[in-house]
């Protein structure tokens, strides 16, 4: 099978500071992938271009089988990329359900028209309020639902966050960090949820995490990066006992 993501000889320099510098990789689909190197190496510049949130100088990202190179994040979004951030983006106000639910492409409450159409409003509105309560229940966040985002926990948070990217019905979710500032017993959970949601959904994650303690136990494969380039990718055990990585490591 294809892969879910190619990303070929991208290019993209700060002035004249190379960050990437001709990364190739792919990832495959209903797979858990991480993103690991040191401090620096490029792997938050590499989510902001495949998320599009940066240009590349040069290169190409392939997508579902389409070239999506230069797309920006709305497009991105619709073609199936999702992305979160390391500082949660929420509503604050709202509860956990209804964060969840404005999520959702198309959301009826989007379209003056539709709420003209009572009945078919209606019962939209009821399938993505189930849609919404499924995925909360997968992400242990059935017990808060009628609370506000601002009162949950952090760890609450960043799973709120990942519910609100899958109601848009993402394919591909980028996550920069899911587990930093998490202790480790909830940061276990969060990489428990991500396979759940691989194993239930479908959904291909591409993970950048440090803590790779707690990340490498979970994922099925890591590519490993540095100096903007990768050095290594495969099967986790490999990869961590490449000496190219263990060397970008003792380099940094
Ligand atoms: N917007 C930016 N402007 C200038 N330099 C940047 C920018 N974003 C990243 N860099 C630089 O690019 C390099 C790679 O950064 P980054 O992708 O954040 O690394 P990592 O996430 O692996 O720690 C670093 O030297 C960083 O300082
Ligand atoms: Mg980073």
């Amino acid at each position: 099978m294809a892969p879910l993501l190619e990303v070929i000889d991208i290019k993209k320099s700060f002035g004249s500071l190379r960050a990437l510098d001709g990364v190739t990789l792919s990832v495959e689909s209903k797979k858990v992938s991480i993103l690991i190197g040191p401090n620096g190496s490029g792997k938050t510049t590499l989510i902001n271009v495949i998320s599009g949130f940066y240009t590349p100088d040069s290169g190409r990202v392939i997508f579902d089988g389409k070239e999506i190179t230069g797309l920006p994040p709305y497009e991105l979004y619709d073609t199936g990329i999702a992305r979160t951030f390391q500082i949660p983006n929420l509503f604050w106000k709202l509860t956990a359900l209804e964060n969840v639910q404005v999520a959702e492409k198309g959301n009826p409450g989007e379209s003056f028209i539709r709420t003209l159409l009572r009945r078919s409003w209606a019962k939209e509105e009821a399938r993505a309020t189930e849609k919404a309560f499924r995925l909360l229940n997968l992400l242990g966040l059935s017990r808060v639902w009628d609370k506000q985002a601002v009162t949950l926990s952090g760890g609450q948070m960043k799973l709120l966050e990942l519910g609100r990217v899958l109601m848009s019905g993402a394919k591909l979710v980028l996550l920069d960090e899911p587990i930093s500032g998490v202790n480790p017993t909830l940061a276990h959970e969060i990489f428990g949820r991500i396979l759940k949601l691989r194993d239930e959904l479908g959904v291909t994650f591409l993970i950048v995490e440090h803590r790779l303690d707690i990340a490498l136990t979970y994922v099925d494969t890591v590519t490993a990066m540095a100096f903007g380039k990768v050095v290594a990718g495969g099967k986790p055990e490999l990869v961590m006992a490449d000496p190219k990585v263990i060397e970008a490591y003792l380099g940094a």
